[in-house]
């Protein structure tokens, strides 16, 4: 679904304000929709119809929109997602080019981990400042039984690489499943307090495109919250920055810190602070959007560069200004996004 967005009212910023008050910084981008996991919460055991080639928008037209958003639209900090973004053969290239951009954005990686330690150092060389790790499971049939392949040492080996190349503080991402590996909860936390790895879960979301979701079954931050205290005290830690979706807690005392990203029953909408680009080149303004922009269009249209460029910063800003002010999840006129989050970005 496309739509013309309508600026009126706006004034002149240069940057991507909306009409509550809330100004886009974080970019993710989307870089491919395929992945070589296949989490029951996120896709089928099938996998999905992939984008084709020629939709998705090439290293140079990436690299250009990420430009206007960092050069013109005050962007400051890039990540980079997928499905899974380590697929995405030009990934060292895009990290240098885009590293290279003055004023220089932040850049970080949400990833499954598969193939990560071979190649951190090259990353990090290339200008990844950050990395997010997906981890469900320590245990090598339910991290299995999850994903749907046997692949948990892979995971395991980037979260060591990513703390040796130095990307420190390593996060790792929990999604906890009802029956599956709610149970496991604060053997994760341990783990990573263990290693000094952050943790973070995050509230299941109706993203999947097999519509497994349900609000009755998923595990809600508030029982996240109970199991861990069954073997840590965690004490909400105020330093939590806006902008950052999880609510932090200090763990017996801290130094160190647990996250719950409870998109679902405590939504963070009014301190939203980002915009997406999907892999073929589409504007969002939420994971839940129903409306997408199209960019790609506008790089292919041909034209004189710059002009092309003040087309793309115009039409963001204008798309940026009719952001919903939330997602609605609990409404019961909710609607699940028509793409699922592999091809939307996480
Ligand atoms: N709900 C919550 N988190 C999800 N992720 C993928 N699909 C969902 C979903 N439906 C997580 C992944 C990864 C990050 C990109 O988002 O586990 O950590
Ligand atoms: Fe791949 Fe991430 Fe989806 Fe799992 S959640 S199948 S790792 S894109």
């Amino acid at each position: 679904m496309s739509a013309t967005p309508d600026a009126a009212g706006r004034g002149d910023s240069p940057h991507l304000i909306d009409r509550h008050g809330r100004r886009a910084r974080d970019l993710r981008v989307s870089l491919t929709d395929r992945c070589n996991l296949r989490c029951t919460y996120c896709m089928p055991a099938d996998g999905l119809d992939w984008q084709p080639a020629g939709e998705l928008l090439t290293d140079d037209e990436l690299v250009r929109v990420i430009t206007v958003a960092v050069q013109r639209l005050g962007i400051e900090e890039i990540r980079f997602t997928g499905g899974e973004p380590l697929l995405r053969k030009g990934l060292a290239g895009i990290l240098a080019r885009v590293g290279a951009l003055r004023p220089r954005p932040e850049l970080s990686l949400t990833t499954n981990g598969i193939g990560f330690a071979r190649r951190a150092d090259e990353f990090v060389a290339a200008g990844l400042d950050r990395i997010n790790i997906s981890l469900d499971s320590l245990d090598a049939d339910t991290f299995e039984r999850i994903t749907r392949r046997r692949r948990l040492p892979d995971v395991l080996a980037a979260l060591e690489a990513a703390a040796t190349a130095g990307l420190t503080p390593v996060k790792i991402n929990v999604v906890l499943l009802r029956g599956v590996n709610d149970h496991e909860a604060p053997d994760l936390l341990r783990f990573a307090l263990d290693h000094g790895y952050q943790l973070r879960f995050i509230e299941q979301m109706p993203l999947d495109a097999g519509h497994i979701w349900s609000r009755e079954r998923m595990v809600t931050a508030d029982e996240i919250q109970q199991r861990l205290s069954a073997r840590f005290d965690l004490t909400p830690d105020p330093g939590a920055r806006l902008g950052e979706p999880a609510e932090l807690f200090r763990v017996d005392g801290g130094p160190a810190t647990v996250g719950i990203i409870a998109s679902v029953t405590r939504p963070f909408c009014g301190d939203c602070d980002r915009t997406r680009l999907t892999a073929d080149g589409q504007i969002r303004t939420c994971l839940f959007s129903r409306a997408e922009t199209d960019l790609r269009a506008i790089l292919r249209g041909g034209g004189p560069a710059d002009r092309i460029d003040e087309d793309i910063a115009r039409l963001w800003r204008a798309t940026t200004w009719g952001k919903l002010p939330g997602h609605g999840i609990d409404d019961p006129s909710f609607l699940q996004p028509d793409r699922p989050m592999s091809a939307i970005g996480g």
